[in-house]
């Protein structure tokens, strides 16, 4: 086998053979496909496509590049989320202790942000003393006495996409619907999870822009994890307007810890809501009741015991940024739009994101948003706060807000999109 004769069948419009797929992504694991040749591939398959049998064969030789974890000895089912990442998406956090809170073991194992979108670990991070690394047994030994736990992959899990990934990024090589589904799939289904519920994010601060994309992008995904034997559902959600109120880490601790205390914005109740219950209904609780384990403080007592269990305090005070600057309405009327690709990006600027993997994160950086689209407001009034440790940065911030929210005439009509768009079983 030689990698050259594996990019041109690719470049060709050719289809990869199951041989060509195991001996690239096992080659490429250990170093004797270099990483200009892997890009090329990757290159091609974003141009050309895979068809459904080659995704599954990738799929297959990312999960054997690793090991697969166990839960079989845990006593609740497993269930698990992944959200293919948006602004302001900081479901997991209240999320994860609240099926917990319901019966079910919720392994989650998560990542960092890149780009606009932000990452769980980094959000969790910023809650003093919070630890994101755990063995695999300190791992599950916070699962079998919490029933969740939030850490990050360890290095063992799908090396193949890790390689890879990290390459995508740098190459404009991560919009390729086969390898965002083979990526995502081959790491939950190597950590051995028995049902998942898949958040794919639709809109302008998604990867998928449109409908019909998210839609091929779910229906891989789920036919991928039933040929594995994993329970999976997809959700297709909403993501042109960020989530709830902020997106930034500390900032979006704050806005979870009020979900978990029974408060928290509408949207991110009703989207933790609805992946609650299809999660509990996959791991086959479905007598389960998750808005009364949020009414009744029981996700919220998950929480602290999962945040303690990992080193942290929940008690602490979250880092606050030390520099704010408000942006107002221009006009009286009505908010219409509010891009959730321009408050990322801003996000991203004041240091709540990372432009390289090794760069670190402002805990308390970010946007506040004090108005949702449909709302009325009066000029002068506050719509936005960015917060950062650097005040330089306001101006490029600004910069990634411009056209990015419309203030229209009062009377103008805003018929908000739903936060559920489809489902895909
Ligand atoms: N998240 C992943 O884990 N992989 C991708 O390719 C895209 C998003």
């Amino acid at each position: 086998m030689d990698v050259i004769s594996v990019i041109r069948t690719k470049r060709d419009r050719g289809r990869l053979s199951d041989e060509q797929i195991d001996w690239v992504i096992d080659a490429y694991t250990r170093g004797a496909v270099a990483d200009e040749q892997m890009s090329a591939l990757a290159m091609a398959v974003l141009l050309n496509g895979m068809d459904r049998a080659e995704i599954a064969r990738w799929t297959a030789a990312m999960i054997a590049s690793g090991e697969r974890m166990d839960f079989s000895s845990l006593a609740r089912p497993t269930a698990d989320k992944h959200s293919t990442g948006g602004v302001g998406d900081k479901i997991t956090l209240p999320l994860a202790p609240l099926v917990a809170a319901c019966g079910a073991a919720v392994p989650q194992l998560s990542g960092r942000g890149l780009g606009h979108t932000g990452g769980t670990l980094d959000k969790l991070e910023s809650i003093p003393g919070w630890r994101a690394s755990l063995s695999t047994e300190e791992m599950l030994a916070v699962l079998d006495g919490v029933g969740a736990v939030v850490c990050a992959a360890g290095d063992g899990l799908a090396p193949a996409d890790k390689k890879l990934y990290a390459l995508r990024d740098v190459t404009g090589t991560v919009e390729a619907i086969p390898l965002i589904a083979s990526s995502i799939m081959s790491k939950k289904i190597a950590e051995g999870t028995g049902s998942l519920v898949l958040d794919v994010k639709v809109g302008s601060g998604a990867f998928m822009k449109s409908l019909e994309d998210a839609r091929e992008l779910a229906a891989t995904m789920v036919g991928l994890g039933t040929d594995h034997g994993v329970r999976t559902v997809a959700l297709l959600t909403d993501m042109s307007v960020p989530l709830g109120l902020t997106a930034g880490n500390a900032l979006e601790v704050r806005e979870s810890v009020e979900v978990l205390a029974g408060g928290g914005p509408a949207d991110v109740v009703e989207l933790t809501l609805a992946l609650a219950r299809e999660m509990l209904d996959a791991a086959g609780l479905k007598d389960a009741d998750p808005a009364r384990a949020l009414a009744d403080g029981s996700a919220m007592d998950a929480w602290r015991r999962m945040i303690r269990a990992q080193g942290g305090d929940p008690d602490a005070a979250l880092p606050v940024a030390r520099d704010t600057h408000v942006v107002t309405a221009p006009a009286s009327g009505v908010l219409t739009g509010l891009d959730a690709y321009a408050v990322g990006v801003a996000a991203w600027r004041l240091g709540a994101g990372r432009a390289r993997k090794e760069d670190a994160v402002q805990a308390g950086a970010g946007v506040e948003l004090h108005a949702r689209p449909g709302d009325p407001v009066t000029a002068g009034q506050p719509l936005l706060t960015l917060h950062t440790d650097t005040p330089e940065r306001f101006d490029y911030a600004l910069e990634a807000l411009e056209g990015g929210f419309t203030v229209s005439p009062a009377g103008t009509g805003f018929t908000p999109r739903p936060i559920v768009l489809d489902r895909i079983s």
